[in-house]
């Protein structure tokens, strides 16, 4: 049975447990800092699987020992901004944290291919990559499944038609300048540009840049962990079954879309060894403008970490 490792029981970590636990394709071990939580959510979760009818072990705890040759690890561990907090506080911290975690679980699990979760996302990527050393197609970070999902979701809830139909793309940083390609974007092969009026596109790219605020909104505490989590469990799917799906991923970027030493999303093919190969659009000069705006958003952030962290 494949093993996959979460590193961080929280809403994210626990819900990836879940989605992966019934898909019934891998072993799950859930490992958190709090003592007694990972052990909790793990048993429950145990316990749910005589009902679902899925035989898988699920285990939690607190020692990195039992993530023993994983063949995926996912973190989600960190913390979430408090107030009086500074943006480099949070990164700061984040980047101790799932620094930590990758360095931990490589130890144990060397041929691990590894997935980011944590925010700020593209710059956790970066920071895990260099500090494992792990070449780039063993750490992918985990936000275009997402931004394209809601995006699909919101085309689904326009045109009433089935999700499954609706294939949309979202590259760029995991933030407000991301870039959802409307012209790549289609409903049942329709180009969506003529399936959805230009008013009601332009309102769905704009709720899909918001999405996660959205979601934050309305939970006042906490944010979005169904859909992130879900994200993470069709990447492991996809690699540990060596599906070479193509989905957005944020991925170390070499010379691609004219980007090089930094994590974006862009369409990425994923296999068993992890990134295959990153797709590269023909963008027309809107997009290429848009994708710049974003570029330089989260290059911002990997500079600020590398002032704060050596790497
Ligand atoms: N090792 C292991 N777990 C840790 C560590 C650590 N060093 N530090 C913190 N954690 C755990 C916390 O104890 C907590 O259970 O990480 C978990 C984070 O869970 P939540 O606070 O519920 O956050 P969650 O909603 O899961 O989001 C986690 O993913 O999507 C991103 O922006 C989100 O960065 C955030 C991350």
């Amino acid at each position: 049975m494949n093993k996959v490792s979460i590193i961080g029981a929280g809403m994210t970590g626990s819900t990836t447990a879940h989605w992966l636990a019934e898909r019934e394709f891998t072993d799950v071990v859930l490992v958190d800092v709090v003592e007694g939580m990972p052990q909790g959510k793990g048993l429950d979760l145990l316990e749910a699987l005589p009902i679902i009818g899925r035989d898988v072990s699920v285990v939690g705890t607190n020692d990195y020992g039992a993530t023993k040759d994983s063949d995926i690890i996912i973190i989600t561990a960190g913390i979430a901004r408090k107030p009086g907090m500074s943006r480099d506080d949070l990164l700061k911290t984040n980047a101790e944290i799932v620094g930590n975690a990758a360095t931990e679980t490589l130890k144990y699990s060397p041929n691990a291919i590894f997935i980011i979760l944590t925010n700020p996302l593209d710059t956790m990527a970066y920071l895990a990559m260099k500090k494992t050393g792990l070449p780039r197609e063993r750490v992918i970070g985990q936000a275009g499944v997402l931004d394209s999902a809601r995006m699909r979701a919101f085309v689904a809830l326009e045109t009433g038609v089935s999700v499954e139909n609706i294939n949309c793309y979202v590259m760029g940083g995991h933030g407000d300048e991301m870039v959802p390609l409307t012209r790549h974007s289609n409903v049942a092969g329709i180009p969506l540009r003529e399936y959805v009026p230009a008013d009601r596109l332009a309102a769905i790219v704009e709720r899909t840049r918001k999405g996660g605020m959205e979601v934050i909104n309305l939970l006042k505490t906490g944010s979005a962990y169904y859909a992130p989590a879900a994200a993470c469990a069709q990447m492991a799917e996809a690699i540990l079954k060596d599906k070479n799906l193509i989905v957005p991923c944020a991925v170390y970027m070499n010379g691609e879309y004219g980007l090089s030493d930094m994590y974006f999303g862009a369409p990425t093919q994923l296999g068993r060894g992890g990134m295959v190969r990153i797709v590269e659009y023909a963008l027309d000069d809107d997009e290429k403008q848009m994708l710049d705006k974003s570029a330089a958003a989260v290059r911002e952030t990997h500079d600020a970490l590398k002032k704060l962290v050596a790497l």
